[in-house]
């Protein structure tokens, strides 16, 4: 049997076990379509295909239509403090199932109402959600969840505590299928994820340095110039560790948060305003505010088989800002 042929692919109807996780503020339509028209599976993220890029999510859904018909999932953020906030995911998670969407991925709380929706939809949908230890993963279990996202210590964005091989380990036994989340940016890192015995990959840093995702051009330089020695963690962005290319900004600010943050940070309400302020104050939040909504233009959305095929995977490197995306083993991003 094929390593591409995996209980994911099996479950998704897809034909390479590799999703483009979502990004916020990276993922964009053409992004996702590419990744899901190329054999794997873009995920939309609602948030930054709205607020980064000017698109209502209905049409930007659309939009992914009218380049692929493949599966494509959704990132479902589950934030239970405000309700505004989750009548808005509601909503979201509504639009998505009418315009045909069946895979969902979940993170930061109780994923039920998400699987009951999906479940009363019918068609057959998934739910996965993001884990970074097996308390979390049980939890999302309970909720009804499909399979998991185990996101480890060498993940872009907020980055788990576990190796990928120990969070493996930590949750082979649970039942459901479970892909591997983090620091892998080229074929060899995705097939010794598979090897491990990985139900499939996300990737979300590579995807960035891509010509369909519509981050900007610095940023993508930025990536295809760090290496894993440019990445620290921070808690000044969002209150749990995240991965970040160390520059001179967060050199400045630092990485831990201060003690009356870490006070905030504990309590269920107050968390919730320290990351807004954290988030208000921080660069990447002053550009999305200020940048212009993009339309999608009709560029060619270009094929990313290479991550299915090593020939082809030299010339999606090499069409990539800089060869070195391809070696880059650890995600980070520039907030
Ligand atoms: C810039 C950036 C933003 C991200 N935003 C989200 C997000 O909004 N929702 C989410 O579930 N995961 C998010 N992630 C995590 C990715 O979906 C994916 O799990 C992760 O990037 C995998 O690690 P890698 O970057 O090393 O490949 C983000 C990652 C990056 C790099």
């Amino acid at each position: 049997m094929s390593l591409l042929d995996t209980p994911l692919t099996r479950q998704l109807g897809i034909e390479v076990p590799l999703i483009c996780g979502a990004m916020y503020p990276c993922s964009n339509a053409e992004l996702v379509a590419a990744v899901s028209s190329a054999g794997g599976i873009g995920v939309v993220q609602p948030l930054s295909m709205i607020y980064v890029y000017g698109q209502d999510l209905r049409q930007g859904l659309r939009l992914i239509r009218r380049t692929t018909d493949k599966p494509i999932g959704m990132n479902v953020l589950i934030e239970r403090s405000s309700k505004f906030y989750l009548e808005r995911m509601r909503r979201y998670v509504d639009v998505a199932i009418e315009e045909g969407v069946r895979f969902f991925v979940t993170s930061l709380g109780n994923p039920r109402w998400v699987v009951d929706r999906v479940a009363s939809a019918g068609g057959g949908g998934i739910v996965y959600h993001d884990v970074t230890e097996r308390k979390w993963a049980e939890k999302g279990l309970a909720g009804g969840v499909h399979g998991l996202i185990a996101v480890n210590d060498r993940a872009g964005g907020h980055a788990g505590p576990r190796s990928a091989q120990a969070l493996y380990d930590e949750l082979a036994d649970l039942g459901v299928p479970v892909v591997c989340a983090g620091g892998i940016g080229d074929e060899t890192g995705f097939l010794a994820a598979l090897r491990m015995g990985y139900a499939g990959a996300q990737l979300g840093t590579r995807f960035i340095a891509t010509n369909e995702c519509g981050a900007h051009e610095d940023y993508k330089q930025a990536i295809v110039r760090a290496d894993e020695a440019d990445i620290v963690l921070t808690e000044r962005v969002t209150g749990v560790p995240l991965s970040v290319i160390r520059t001179p900004y967060v050199e400045r600010i630092g990485t831990k948060a201060g003690p009356i943050a870490r006070w905030m940070l504990r309590g269920r309400r107050t968390k919730h305003w320290m990351r807004t302020i954290y988030a208000l104050g921080s660069p990447r939040s002053r550009a999305a505010r200020e940048r212009r909504p993009q339309r999608i233009t009709g560029r060619p959305v270009r094929v990313l088989r290479g991550f299915t095929r090593s020939s082809r995977l030299e010339r999606s490197c090499a069409d990539s800002p800089g060869p070195s995306s391809c070696a880059l083993r650890r995600g980070g991003s520039t907030s």
